[in-house]
C-alpha cells in the first residue's frame, strides 16, 4: 500500500534536504554549560532527579520515601487514589468483576460506590458504549494507522465532529464527555486495531458490539477475540492491569500535558488528543512493549535462559550497549520516583504467577523472575546510581497482555484506555479550581542581529 508517497519531498528539495538539516542541528544546538548557569531544572527535574513542585491535587499520591529527622529514606512504594491504598481497591478476590469501573468512580467523585452506585454507573458506562456506523466507517476505516496511538488520536479529535456541545467547558459537560470517552475508547481501539490489519495485512474484519452485561475488561476481550470468549481468570487479570494504570499523580508526562492543555481553556477532545500524544513516547507509555522484545531477544541469544551467569552476562552486554536496541537500558526496571518497590509491580507480579500456571507458562514466569532478580542486582551495582532500582510496572504487564493473547499493537493503547480515568479526573481538577493558564519561562540565550538591508 503506498500510502505514504504524498509525504516524500520531491526531487528538487530532497537534494538540498541534508543542508536544511545540518543547519537545523546548528541552529538548534545550546551550550549545555548554560543551564547550570541559569539554574533551569531540565525536565522540570532538581539536581536530585525529583520532580519541580508545579501543582496540588487530591486525586492520588505516589509515595516513595520516608522521611525520617528530616531526611528522605527508600522505602516500599505506596500509591493512593482519592486516599485509598491501590491494593485495597484492586483487592484479591477472583469473582470481582469491576473493579475498573470502582477505581474510575473513585477518581472522578472522590468517593467509593456503594454496590447501587456502582451498578448504576457501570450501567451508564454501557450505555454509552456505542460508536455509530457512521463514524466507524468514516474516521476508524478510512486511512488506518499503524500505530494505534495515532488512530486513538486521530477518532478522539473527531468525536468533536460528533458532539453537538463540544466546546462548552463546564464541569457537567465536561464530565459527560468524559465518561463518553471511558466508555468509547475500548472500541475505538479495538476496532482500528483490526481496520489495520485488514487494509494492511488483508486479515478479516471483526467488528463486534460490546455486550451491556460485561465489564470493560471483559468487553475488551469479547471484542478482540473472534469467538468473544474468556475465563473469569483472565478477565479478572486484564480489569486488575486497568487499575493499576488509571492514575499516577499530576506530574507524569501525559497527565501534566492534560493539566497545560486544560489551562488554556481548550475543549475535552484536544486535551485528551494531547494526552494520548503523550503517552505514545517510549520513555512513557511505551515501554512495556519494549519489556516484552527484550525478553524475546534475550531468550534468543543469551545462551541457556534458565541459567542465572548467562542471564546475568546478557544483561551486562544490554548495559554495555552491546545488545538488544544498544541503548544501555534495561527495560521494566527503574523508576523517576519510586525506591525499593513500585506498587503496581508488585500486584501485577502476582496476578502474572497465577495466569502463567493457568496457560502452562511457568518457565516464561521463572525467566521473568531471574531476570528481575539479576537486572536489579546489576543496576544497583553501578557506580553512579544513587538509589535502589526496582522493577517497574511495564515488567510484568506485557507478559500478561502476551498471555491474554493481547496483540502488541493494543499494549499502549490499553494504557490510554485506562489512564482515561485519571487524564479525566485530573481536567476536571484544574476547571474546578480554575487554575491559571500554565505558563513557564524560557530564557532567550541567542544574540539579537541586524536583519540585512535589501540590495
Ligand atoms: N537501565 C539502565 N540504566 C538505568 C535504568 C535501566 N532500566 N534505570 C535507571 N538507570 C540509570 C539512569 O539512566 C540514571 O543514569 P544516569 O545518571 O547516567 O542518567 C541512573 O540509573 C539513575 O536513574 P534514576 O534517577 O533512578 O531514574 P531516572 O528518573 O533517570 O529514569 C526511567 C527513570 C524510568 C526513565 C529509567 O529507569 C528507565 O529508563 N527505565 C527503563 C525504561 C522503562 O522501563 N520505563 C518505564 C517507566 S514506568
Amino acid at each position: 500500500m503506498k500510502t505514504y508517497s504524498m509525504m516524500a519531498l520531491n526531487d528538487k528539495l530532497d537534494s538540498r534536504f541534508d543542508e536544511l538539516v545540518e543547519n537545523c542541528m546548528k541552529s538548534g544546538a545550546i551550550d549545555l554549560n548554560l543551564y547550570q548557569e541559569y539554574d533551569v531544572k531540565r525536565g522540570l527535574r532538581d539536581s536530585n532527579g525529583s520532580g519541580v513542585l508545579t501543582g496540588l491535587t487530591e486525586i492520588s499520591d505516589v509515595c516513595a520515601y520516608n522521611i525520617v529527622e528530616g531526611v528522605k529514606e527508600p522505602a516500599q512504594g505506596r500509591l493512593y487514589y482519592q486516599g485509598y491504598d491501590v491494593k485495597d481497591l484492586v483487592g484479591t478476590d477472583i469473582d470481582k468483576r469491576y473493579s475498573f469501573e470502582q477505581a474510575t468512580y473513585l477518581l472522578l467523585f472522590g468517593m467509593l460506590p456503594d454496590r447501587e452506585q456502582l451498578k448504576t454507573f457501570s450501567d451508564i458506562i454501557c450505555s454509552l458504549q456505542e460508536l455509530s456506523g457512521q463514524f466507524v466507517r468514516d474516521v476508524i476505516m478510512k486511512a488506518p494507522s499503524a500505530n494505534l496511538m495515532n488512530a486513538l488520536q486521530k477518532s478522539v479529535l473527531t468525536l468533536y465532529s460528533y458532539d453537538a456541545n463540544p466546546d462548552d467547558i463546564s464541569v457537567s459537560n465536561v464530565l459527560r464527555q468524559s465518561l463518553q470517552l471511558v466508555s468509547k475508547l475500548p472500541m475505538i481501539a479495538v476496532y482500528s486495531f483490526y481496520a489495520y490489519r485488514h487494509f494492511h495485512d488483508f486479515a478479516s474484519l471483526v467488528i463486534k458490539p460490546t455486550k451491556n452485561e460485561y465489564s470493560t475488561a471483559e468487553n475488551i476481550l469479547h471484542m478482540l477475540r473472534p469467538d468473544g470468549e474468556f475465563t473469569k481468570l483472565e478477565a479478572r487479570v486484564l480489569d486488575a492491569a486497568l487499575v493499576l494504570h488509571a492514575e499516577h499523580g499530576g506530574g507524569n508526562n501525559s497527565t501534566f500535558t492534560n493539566h497545560v492543555v486544560t489551562s488554556s481553556g481548550t475543549d475535552t477532545y484536544s486535551a485528551v488528543a494531547a494526552s494520548i500524544a503523550s503517552l505514545k513516547g517510549p520513555r512513557h507509555g511505551g515501554a512495556n512493549l519494549k519489556v516484552l522484545q527484550m525478553m524475546r531477544d534475550m531468550k534468543e541469544n543469551c545462551g541457556d535462559p534458565s541459567d542465572r551467569e548467562h542471564v546475568r552476562a546478557y544483561l551486562q552486554k544490554i548495559l554495555n550497549r552491546e545488545a538488544f536496541d544498544g541503548l544501555g537500558l534495561i527495560y521494566g526496571m527503574g523508576h523517576a520516583v519510586y525506591t525499593l518497590s513500585d506498587p503496581r509491580e508488585v500486584i501485577l507480579k502476582g496476578y502474572a504467577e497465577k495466569l502463567a500456571k493457568a496457560k502452562g507458562r511457568e518457565d516464561d514466569y521463572a525467566f521473568y523472575l531471574l531476570v528481575e532478580e539479576e537486572a536489579a542486582d546489576l543496576l544497583m551495582h553501578r557506580s553512579h546510581v544513587m538509589k535502589p532500582i526496582c522493577a517497574n510496572v511495564d515488567f510484568y504487564s506485557g507478559f500478561i497482555y502476551s498471555m491474554l493473547g493481547i496483540p502488541e499493537e493494543l499494549f499502549t493503547p490499553l494504557f490510554a484506555i485506562s489512564r482515561i480515568s485519571g487524564w479525566s479526573a485530573h481536567r476536571l481538577e484544574e476547571l474546578v479550581n480554575k487554575g491559571k493558564i500554565i505558563r513557564p519561562a524560557y530564557k532567550y540565550v541567542g544574540e539579537h542581529r541586524d536583519f540585512p538591508k535589501e540590495d
